[in-house]
């Protein structure tokens, strides 16, 4: 779908989101001819920096953090030229005027706000005393979007102050993932699922977003939030209710996140036995998670796996298992939906237990697999063994696959576009909050310790016992 000439004001211009993922991917948009040519982006932020040597920062970020490969300079040049840049300082009145004479008055005009939440409220309330917002802009706001509910409750009622919800696009770029969507299409575009999507025929599903990665340059942020906060409220969270979720009745926004919403409110609280909480221990030349953020008594979790119930008709006896974790053994986010046993064996000597698996691929190589028993080849009679069905979109869609989107540069056409439908809603973060809020204050009251795993493994043994007291398992970790 086309996008209509915009101008959008990224403040933060200079910081680190911008450089890897929101430049690089509208250069990507221009250059895959998405961009209106009539568009123009302005970076604001602190730096006393003019037009020429914000566009020299740019071009070596889209270098470095791609985009540029496919492209010869004078696509690059063409896009730069599109780039304009004003000093601004958020909490007083320089830059602003400048900002103000920059904004075209009949375009789409967007504002990303990738900057501390802290600066949400001096931004919004500027951009409409200068009268540079109108009641058609657009805010873009990122995650953290508070860290309990009464701080999302906060920023929601600042935002509130100033746009109305149709205006607030909160990112969680999971949503914004090609497989995330795809989980929709495939659920709500065949037959053959959703009839068995319950728990008649669904034993259980399990999350899993295993990162090899630590905690990097992040680990002043990382330390105060852990993994229950920077994963699991929001991306794990969102996973969950896609595929819990209900069909809404159109694929549209409000449709989508009603019932999203009426998902995360069907979760019931969880049992402090049901939940482990790990942090990454040294192991051979990998760091300790309290070596890498340099707190050595912390007590921050790295990792949380999890039984969650949701309370409903669909799922009453369906648990859903979650976890989540840096520096594990590979870097793979998989979503399982294990289907029951067969109640009858009808093939002699076939003692076997035999599950359809349907397991969805986030990253990396994108894609589905779809466990089914079949008879193993050979003259040996009925043997029954269980094959993958294999569909890596790479090796279906050929370049088709290769050309996906960026999950930033998906959201930001979204936002353009004025389609709210993979972004939260303020009602649903704030729901998400109210039930992991309990959960976190559970573990503060009780000094919660969280267990040793080593860097590299699969997390502790704990999480193993989660699922083995159920007689489950974990799937494997694979790259
Ligand atoms: C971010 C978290 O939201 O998501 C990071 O703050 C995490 O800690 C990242 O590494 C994972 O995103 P992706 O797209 O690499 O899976």
């Amino acid at each position: 779908i086309p996008v209509d000439d915009f101008d959008l004001v990224i403040f933060g211009g200079t910081g680190d989101l911008a450089r890897r993922k929101i430049l690089p991917g509208l250069f990507r948009r221009f250059r895959s001819g998405q961009m209106p040519a009539d568009s123009r982006i302005i970076g604001a932020a602190r730096s006393e920096l003019d037009t020429s040597g914000y566009r020299a920062m740019i071009r070596e970020a889209i270098v470095e953090f791609g985009g540029d490969e496919k492209s010869d300079t004078d696509t690059l040049d063409q896009f730069l030229n599109a780039l304009d840049y004003v000093a601004i300082d958020a909490k007083g009145e320089g830059g602003w005027s400048e900002l103000k004479s920059l904004i075209r008055d009949k375009v789409i005009k967007a504002f990303y706000f990738s900057v501390a939440p802290s600066l949400f409220g001096d931004l919004a309330e500027r951009l409409h005393a200068h009268e540079i917002a109108d009641t058609d802009s657009r805010i873009v706001v990122e995650k953290p979007f508070g860290r309990d509910l009464a701080s999302a409750q906060a920023l929601n009622a600042t935002l509130a102050e100033h746009f109305d919800e149709r205006q607030i696009y909160r990112i969680d770029h999971y949503l914004g993932k090609e497989t995330v969507q795809n989980l929709m299409a495939v659920r709500f575009g065949n037959v053959l699922f959703e009839p068995l999507w319950n728990s008649h025929y669904v034993d259980h599903i399990q999350i899993t977003v295993a990162e090899t990665v630590g905690v990097g340059g992040r680990g002043g942020y990382y330390d105060k939030s852990g993994a229950m906060r920077d994963m699991v409220q929001n991306h794990l969270m969102q996973l969950l209710c896609l595929i819990a979720m209900e069909p809404p009745s159109v694929f549209g926004a409000n449709e989508v996140r009603d019932e999203k919403l009426k998902v995360i409110r069907a979760l019931q609280p969880v049992e402090a036995h049901h939940i482990v909480r790990g942090q990454y221990d040294a192991s051979d030349d990998a760091a300790s998670y309290r070596a890498d953020v340099e707190n050595p008594r912390s007590f921050t979790e790295s990792f949380v796996a999890m039984k969650c119930h949701v309370s409903n008709w669909r799922w009453s006896d369906t648990p859903f298992y979650l976890r989540t974790g840096k520096k594990m053994k590979a870097r793979t986010s998989e979503i399982a939906v294990v289907f029951k046993d067969l109640g009858h064996k009808m093939f002699e000597g076939d003692s076997a237990r035999h599950r359809n698996i349907l397991a969805i691929r986030l990253q990396p190589n994108e894609g589905m697999d779809l466990q089914v028993t079949i008879k193993e080849p050979g003259p040996g009679g009925m043997r029954l063994i269980d094959v993958p069905l294999d569909m890596t979109f790479a090796d279906a869609l050929g370049d088709d696959a290769e050309d996906a989107t960026d999950a930033y540069e998906r959201l930001i056409m979204d936002v353009i576009r004025g389609n709210q439908t993979l972004f939260m809603r303020g009602d649903e973060v704030e729901a998400a909050w109210a039930w992991t809020d309990p959960i976190i204050e559970g573990w503060e009251a009780r000094n919660d310790v969280p267990k040793l795993y080593d860097a590299g493994s699969a997390g502790p043994d704990d999480a193993m016992m989660l699922m083995h007291r159920d007689g489950r398992r974990w799937r494997d970790i694979k790259g």
